[in-house]
């Protein structure tokens, strides 16, 4: 946990700490890590011949499969949305394949349906982005590392780190979402309610992975002063969604926040 100071919310003697789960390993960092182990165990415990997962072509939750699965010697398996793209197409897809994980890109018509090849049913297989009941679950012992506070703030691309923060508290939880998924949040929510986490979608600036000037600005300042690197896509939004909460006077004053830093920076 580290504490950090501004003049916006020290003036008002709001405290807010970041959990800096960024720290936790240079590659699965973040929620990665806390997301994957409970996967992992079952594929140690199971008779699975691998494990297989879907994402984007900059997907952090594939890149730390692989990275898993390279350091664990599993061998994992990756559909990727994009049929037009190739190993090389950007140094994330080539250091996966450098890892050994086989790589298969898909149409986005195919993609939607998550098919798996016939040749991998054995594998474990992982939801998109690293969603499903068992990284929900993985977030137990994170909210075992948090003080006692009054609310905590967590972007969310999938839900499942959030829905798994808030079901493992009565702390008041706002999820920062990252693209326009809110009805697929709250379906998730249907499955795994957590009444204490509330959505905010204001902060998703058009669309997912879009940034503008003001959001880059506001990452760049961020880090030049409290030396945490953050990133438009997650991180960015949800802290910079917390400012504006502070200033908006959303947040009483003498609060105690904690920030979940999901790392993503890589
Ligand atoms: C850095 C970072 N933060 C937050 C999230 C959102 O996590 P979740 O998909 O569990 O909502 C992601 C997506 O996986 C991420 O990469």
């Amino acid at each position: 946990m580290e504490e950090i100071f501004d003049e916006c919310w020290n003036s008002k003697g709001i405290q807010v700490f970041v959990k800096r789960d960024d720290l936790i390993h240079p590659i699965i960092s973040g929620n990665k890590w806390r997301k994957l182990k409970n996967y992992i165990q079952t594929f140690s415990l199971n008779e699975h011949s691998g494990i297989l997962s879907f994402g984007g072509a900059y997907s952090n939750h594939l890149f730390a499969l692989a990275f898993v699965g390279h350091s664990l010697r599993i061998p994992t398996v990756g559909i990727v949305r994009g049929e037009e793209l190739i190993i090389t197409s950007n140094p994330y897809l080539n250091q996966m394949n450098d890892w050994g994980m086989r790589l298969h890109f898909v149409a986005r018509s195919l993609y939607r349906d998550k098919e798996i090849p016939s040749e991998y049913e054995n594998y474990l297989c992982i939801p998109e982005g690293g969603y499903g009941s068992q990284a929900i679950d993985g977030m137990d012992n994170l909210v075992h590392e948090l003080p006692s506070c009054d609310a905590i703030y967590c972007a969310i691309g999938t839900g499942a780190t959030a829905i798994g923060i808030a079901r493992a508290t009565s702390v008041l939880v706002t999820g920062i979402l990252t693209l326009n998924n809110r009805a697929e949040i709250e379906d998730h929510l249907k499955d795994f309610p957590a009444a204490n986490l509330k959505l905010d979608d204001k902060y998703i600036f058009g669309k997912y992975a879009k940034s503008n000037a003001d959001l880059e600005t506001f990452c760049r300042d961020f880090y030049e002063k409290h030396q945490i690197a953050i990133e438009p896509i997650y991180t960015g939004r949800m802290f910079y969604a917390l400012v504006d909460h502070i200033k908006n006077g959303h947040i009483a004053p003498d609060s105690k926040l904690v920030a979940i830093h999901t790392g993503g920076i890589k």
